[in-house]
């Protein structure tokens, strides 16, 4: 069975600040095959690859990130709040497409608070993956299915994935006509490990997050995972491939 592809989530965040430029250059560095960031936008629509709604727990400012301009956001240190991190500066989307630019690297695009934007963050990211003519190498992701649906006719080529943190409803394995991939959180395969299989034979391969211990990464590897999202991905590859 083909392994799992290791997809850098948040970049290599276990050893450098996530989604800083630094913790994306380390992944690749790395040899991960993919890298997920999430995004999100300031008061005057720029895209930022930031995780939380706030800014206090990834960097050393405070505040809201859709009620700060860009400008008031960049004032803010992304990095020293990490153990190994050294000062850092925001990242922009465009920034990251810049550097998946030139490598075969995979990145895994993941929107946050569509129904808040209606739309707007998905909206704004069709017409940048447009700009920067990277539309093979992106994957969008979103656990909303409004959000999914409305980037597929934004981007019909894209592929995307339907982020689950509960089967509910898609506990059969097929999903929406709109998403390509099903996307559960190990917690979910640890439960229930034939979703894997349920989910293939509606014509889904899986992408599961965030897998970082060497019992959950055997399971997918077992399991013929696609893609695994980890914060480590050095070590999840050596675990992959020992034996
Ligand atoms: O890769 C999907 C995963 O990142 C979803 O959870 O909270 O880390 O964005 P979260
Ligand atoms: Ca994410």
């Amino acid at each position: 069975m083909q392994q799992p592809s290791v997809v850098a989530h948040r970049g290599a965040s276990t050893d450098r600040p996530e989604h800083t430029i630094g913790a994306y250059e380390l992944a690749i560095k790395e040899g991960a095959d993919g890298l997920e960031c999430d995004i999100r936008l300031s008061k005057d629509g720029e895209i930022v690859c930031v995780h939380d709604r706030t800014l206090t727990r990834t960097s050393n400012g405070r505040g809201t990130v859709s009620a700060m301009t860009l400008a008031e956001l960049q004032q803010h240190d992304y990095g020293s709040w990490h153990k190994h991190g050294q000062p850092a500066e925001l990242l922009l989307l465009d920034q990251l497409l810049e550097l998946v630019k030139g490598t075969n690297a995979q990145l895994f695009v993941e929107t946050k608070h569509p129904v808040r934007y209606r739309n707007e963050v998905e909206h704004k990211l069709a017409a940048a993956l447009q700009r920067h003519g990277l539309q093979d190498q992106i994957v969008m992701m979103s656990f909303s299915p409004t959000a999914v649906k409305a980037f597929r006719e934004l981007a019909p080529d894209i592929r995307t994935v339907l982020l689950l943190d509960r089967l509910g409803r898609y506990r059969s394995g097929a999903l929406p006509p709109f998403a390509d991939y099903a996307g559960p959180g190990i917690h979910l395969l640890r439960n229930d490990p034939a979703y894997v299989d349920r989910a293939r034979r509606a014509g889904h391969e899986t992408y599961v997050w965030t897998v970082d211990n060497a019992e959950d990464i055997a399971l997918c590897r077992d399991l013929g995972v696609r893609y695994l999202a980890t914060n480590a991905p050095a070590n999840t590859r050596r675990l992959l491939t020992a034996n």
